[in-house]
C-alpha cells in the first residue's frame, strides 16, 4: 500500500443531542480541531504504529475497515476522547479518507457515511450517525437519522466558546441511561426546540434562551452533572447569552454562545477547563 493520509474535523452539537437518537433533528457544527490518520505498508498483520488515542475500543473499531495484513497506521489527534467533540467520528472519517487515497481516489460522502457508521457502532453501540456525518461534511448540518443531511445556512456568524470540563463521559452508557429512564416528554420538547433553533439561526436571530432551555432539558433527562451545570452557569455569568452541555453528557464539554470570547474563556479557565473559541461563518 502506498503511504496515504486522511483527516477530519471534530464537531459540537448546537442543539438536539439525545433526541436525535429517537428520530428528531439535531444541529451539529464541525470544529477546527482535527484527527489525522497516516497509513503505510508494513510486513505481517496490520496494526497501530503510533496512536494519540488510547482506548480499548480503538483496534476493534479500526479492524472493521482495515485489511488484515500489511497496513501500519499512525493517529494524531487534537480531539480529547469522550468529551462530546466527536473524536471517534473524526477518526473514522479520517481513516476512510486515507484508505481511499491509498487507492488513488477521494472518498465520496456516501462512502464516508456508510463506512463511518460501521466504526461508530463499535465505539458507541447504536449511535444516531450525526457525529460522523458532520465530520464528513464539515460546516453546519441539520441531521435526522435515516434522512439525507441538510446544510444549515447561518443568517449571521455564530461565535462560541467550548470549555472542556476534563472529565470524559461514555456515550453508549449515557444513551442507554436515557432509554432506560424514558423521558418521552423531554425528548419531544428537545426535538421541538431544535426546530426553533434552526429557524432562528437561519434568520440570524437570538438563540441564547433556546440554548439555556436545551441545557435545562438535558439536565431533566439526567445527562448533566453538577460540574457541567457549574461551568455553564459561570460562562453565562461572564456574559455568554446561553450555555449548554454538548454531546452525550456525563462529562465532556460545555458550549456557550458569546459576543466576546475572552471573559467567557477566562471564567471557564478559572474552573479548570481548557477553553477555545470557535467562529462558524455566515452562509
Ligand atoms: C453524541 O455526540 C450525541 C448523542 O445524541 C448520541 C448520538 O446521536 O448517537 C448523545
Amino acid at each position: 500500500m502506498p503511504e496515504a493520509v486522511g483527516e477530519a474535523p471534530g464537531k459540537v452539537i448546537l442543539a438536539g443531542e439525545h433526541a436525535v437518537v429517537y428520530g428528531h433533528r439535531a444541529i451539529a457544527l464541525a470544529v477546527d480541531r482535527r484527527t489525522r490518520v497516516r497509513l503505510r505498508s508494513r510486513p505481517g498483520p496490520s496494526g497501530i504504529d503510533h496512536s494519540a488515542i488510547a482506548d480499548p475500543r480503538l483496534w476493534p473499531a479500526l479492524a472493521t475497515l482495515l485489511p488484515a495484513e500489511g497496513v501500519g497506521l499512525s493517529i494524531e489527534s487534537e480531539l480529547p476522547v469522550g468529551c462530546g467533540l466527536g473524536s471517534s467520528a473524526a477518526l473514522s472519517v479520517a481513516l476512510i479518507r486515507a484508505l481511499a487515497r491509498a487507492e488513488g481516489r477521494e472518498a465520496e460522502l456516501e462512502e464516508l457515511v456508510e463506512k463511518g457508521f460501521r466504526v461508530e457502532r463499535v465505539f458507541h453501540g447504536n449511535p444516531s450517525g450525526v457525529d460522523h456525518t458532520v465530520a464528513a461534511m464539515g460546516g453546519a448540518v441539520l441531521y435526522r437519522r435515516g434522512e439525507a443531511p441538510v446544510r444549515l445556512r447561518l443568517g449571521r456568524p455564530l461565535r462560541l466558546v467550548i470549555a472542556n470540563t476534563g472529565t470524559p463521559g461514555n456515550t453508549a452508557e449515557m444513551v442507554a441511561g436515557v432509554r432506560a429512564r424514558g423521558h418521552a416528554a423531554e425528548i419531544a420538547a428537545i426535538g421541538a426546540l431544535v426546530e426553533e433553533v434552526a429557524r432562528a439561526v437561519e434568520a440570524g436571530g437570538p438563540i441564547g434562551a433556546l440554548l439555556r432551555e436545551n441545557h435545562r432539558l438535558l439536565r431533566a433527562i439526567g445527562v448533566s452533572t453538577p460540574r457541567l451545570d457549574a461551568v455553564a452557569a459561570a460562562m453565562e455569568a461572564a456574559g455568554a447569552a446561553g450555555a449548554k452541555l454538548a454531546g452525550a453528557g456525563g462529562g465532556g464539554v460545555v458550549l456557550a454562545l458569546v459576543e466576546e470570547a475572552a471573559p467567557v474563556m477566562a471564567a471557564a479557565a478559572a474552573l479548570g477547563c481548557e477553553a477555545f473559541a470557535v467562529e462558524v461563518p455566515e452562509g
